[in-house]
């Protein structure tokens, strides 16, 4: 009854955003909790895949929801997918998905297939640009129910995006990294994203500190 429910709001609201009605820009944090979806990962990929609220919609080629352990204490969060994950439809499988993978494989010595991992945005945003206010605004209560249902100890932040979209805080990342910020009865910690890291070696050993600060941590809880 209630995935009947659901169903036809989403049915509702599609209806609605292809008669243009532009209500993603109006919304709050307020009114986003209360956008009813789906407690089942796989009902939620689901909805994902079939999401037409955004205009990155008409321009991916696959929608690239969430992947790994749903029982992680851990997930990596970034920004959203680029032309590999796109052409792929699976989180970070490119150049920077590799170094996230050693960054998980040899600082917290841990396979990758052993934590969860995300992103703010679905689809991919043209030339890899950064989402706009309203594509993430839009894309958010996606993210924000992931999280509700896998309840991990830590949220990995990558990068200002995904850190400013949980959070709403505002603080650059360069001073919020290595920090902890409250989630929900969670934590998230930020830190540079693993392209910025590719574009910029020199910030490697700031981003290694911060994963030796999550295995402590992970070891802690
Ligand atoms: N960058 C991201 O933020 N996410 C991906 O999935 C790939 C690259």
């Amino acid at each position: 009854m209630h995935r009947l429910f659901t169903a036809l709001q989403l049915k509702k609201l599609l209806i609605q955003k292809a008669l243009g009605d532009s209500y993603i820009e109006a919304i709050t944090p307020l009114q986003e909790k209360s956008i009813d979806l789906p407690n089942s990962l796989d009902t939620l990929k689901q909805i994902c895949t079939n999401c037409h609220l955004c205009e990155l919609s008409k321009s991916r080629q696959r929608v690239v929801f969430g992947k790994g352990n749903p029982n992680s204490n851990i997930v990596f969060i970034g920004e959203a997918p680029g032309a590999t994950e796109d052409s792929l439809g699976e989180p970070f499988v490119g150049r920077a998905g590799e170094l996230l993978t050693k960054m998980i494989e040899r600082v917290l010595e841990r396979p990758r297939s052993s934590v969860y991992i995300s992103n703010i945005v679905k689809c991919r945003p043209p030339n890899n640009r950064t989402p706009t206010p309203k594509e993430a605004l839009s894309c958010r209560p996606y993210i924000l129910k992931e999280l509700e249902i896998l309840q991990p100890k830590l949220i990995v932040a990558l990068g200002a995006t995904a850190f400013r979209y949980l959070t709403n805080d505002n603080t650059p990342i360069s001073k919020a990294r290595g920090h902890f910020f409250a989630y929900n009865g969670s934590k998230v910690l930020p830190t540079y994203h693993p392209s910025y890291l590719l574009r910029n070696p020199s910030a490697k050993r700031e981003a290694y500190n911060d994963m030796l600060k999550i295995k402590k941590y992970l070891e802690s809880v």
